[in-house]
């Protein structure tokens, strides 16, 4: 068994999952929640004929002797699986998604913190922006290197990141943490070791958001997982690249200088941020998942090479180009994610958005994003995708007569309006909502985000410009155009401390 990870216990076992099991082949007679008792008679038919009827049977609440009740249980078992599976001191089971780690993170370098800065990326998630909320810290942003070719952002250098921290001191800030994103959407890879190191050298941990690394170090030909090389929390949405059920995530507290303060405040955030109902079914989805991840190299190196050989196809295509070939022009993308394939447009008449939408109305296939000039595949770990099929589907929407409307220049990302507020003060303020014309000069009491890419251009607490206003109005009206957070689908109004 060849795996990027030294792994240190047997991981041929999935005890929760057994044990979720050995319950329904008991078939007990459920008294109790769930309502639909663990079987497909009477008014669950419809519900076992949608999920299956043994998804039923392994639905059961917590708290079950033999299951989940008690210490090492085999809940507990699993956990300690997956930490040891992912390089880490301790493993959270998260049943809200990364996003429940986020805000769990924030919380957990907030605990004691009395009110500091933490040292950020920009293109951080809007649950990011939560956690701040929740605990009162400020922002100290640094923003990621942005490839405006193609719309994307991709991460920082450990000098931007040391340039945070300099600003933070200039300002009389505290900082208390510092929070990158690693792989970027478009699968950019940061140097956590380096950025470890600036985070270390200042007395405080590396948070990083890896969402979209939840295979990173299940395979040589993967970048390690960044709990592997010196940060010291990570939240990944296992559902994600990791194989397990969706919502269901990890939150992975790594062996390192701050672990024993953070390990009791991660345990007390994790209380205020789970549900006292999660899933079974998400649970034993996570610890599936790690055994897979654990014992599948061989199909997940078989999907590395599905990936090459779409790259190899991409590369022979006159109008197409590779976004990861373009990586090496940025200082702050270390690496790249092999099972990640951005595919570039600006050479053809063809926008990216256009080719995402042709891809499902014509050819069945959905592909996870698309920018202005650029699409991106996914290849689930161990999966076997039709790669030819997918070229050949490109390759037709690019040989049909011209006459579409090309769309490849990105939009310029606006520069962020001045913070006259902490997220915390803004979020709880007294709010109105005002239509888009008047918003300028106000505070604002959301975060607003344009996807792609997913930086937040307005955060609680900062005054709201006309540039900003401008460029969410335009990206609400494009084709893809989402922007997360707004009060309405095409930004008419924004909500404004009083
Ligand atoms: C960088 C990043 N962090 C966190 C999240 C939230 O993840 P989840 O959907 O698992 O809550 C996302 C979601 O897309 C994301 O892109």
């Amino acid at each position: 068994m060849t795996q990027a990870q030294e792994r240190r216990i047997d991981h041929s076992r999935a005890p929760y999952a057994e044990a979720l099991r050995r319950h329904a082949e008991h078939d007990p007679l459920m008294f109790m929640v769930p309502g639909h008792a663990a079987t497909a008679s009477g008014m669950s038919r419809e519900l076992a004929d949608f999920v299956g009827e043994r998804a039923l049977r392994h639905d059961i609440p917590q708290l079950v002797d033999g299951i989940d009740a008690g210490r090492d249980s085999p809940l507990e078992q699993a956990v300690a699986l997956a930490a040891d599976a992912w390089g880490a001191r301790r493993a959270w089971f998260l049943a809200n998604g990364s996003s429940q780690g986020n805000r769990m993170a924030v919380i957990g370098v907030g605990t004691g913190a009395a009110g500091g800065a933490v040292v950020a990326q920009r293109s951080a998630h809007s649950s990011f922006l939560d956690g701040l909320v929740v605990t009162g810290l400020t922002p100290e942003w640094v923003f990621p290197e942005y490839d405006s070719r193609h719309g994307l952002n991709h991460g920082l250098t450990p000098a931007a990141l040391a340039a945070g921290f300099e600003r933070a001191a200039a300002a009389g800030e505290r900082p208390c943490a510092a929070y990158v994103i690693s792989p970027s959407y478009f699968g950019a890879v940061s140097d956590i070791a380096g950025l470890a190191e600036v985070a270390h050298a200042h007395g405080v941990p590396l948070i990083v958001d890896a969402a979209w690394g939840a295979h990173f170090g299940f395979h040589d030909e993967l970048p390690a997982f960044p709990a592997s090389v010196g940060a010291d929390i990570v939240v990944t949405s296992t559902h994600k690249m990791g194989g397990s059920l969706g919502q269901s995530a990890m939150l992975l507290l790594a062996e390192g200088p701050f672990a024993d303060r953070l390990d009791p405040a991660l345990e007390r955030a994790y209380n205020l941020t789970q549900t006292t109902s999660a899933s079974s079914l998400l649970l034993g989805s996570l610890d599936i998942a790690r055994r897979s991840l654990v014992l599948e190299t061989e199909r997940i190196g078989e999907s590395v090479a599905l990936a090459e050989r779409l790259r190899a196809l991409v590369r022979s295509h006159p109008q197409l180009t590779l976004v990861s070939d373009e990586f090496a022009n940025y200082a702050s993308v270390a690496t790249a994610d092999p099972l990640r394939v951005s595919i570039g447009l600006s050479r053809s008449s063809c926008s990216g958005y256009e080719m995402r939408a042709e891809l499902a109305r014509t050819h069945d296939i959905l592909l996870e994003i698309a920018t202005s000039s650029a699409v991106v595949a996914f290849l689930g770990p161990g999966k076997e995708l039709d790669v030819e099929r997918l070229f050949a589907a490109i390759s037709e929407v690019l040989g049909r007569p011209a006459g579409r409307a090309a769309a490849h220049s990105p939009l310029r990302l606006p520069s962020p309006g001045p913070r006259r507020m902490t997220p915390r003060e803004a979020y709880f303020a007294d709010t109105e909502v005002v239509p888009a014309a008047e918003s300028v000069g106000r505070v604002s009491a959301d975060a607003l985000a344009a996807y792609p890419p997913g930086i937040p251009n307005i955060a609680p607490g900062e005054e709201i410009t006309a540039e900003a206003v401008a460029f969410l109005r335009e990206v609400a009206a494009s084709p893809i155009g989402f922007v997360r957070g707004a009060i309405d689908s095409v930004v008419d109004a924004f909500r404004v401390v009083v």
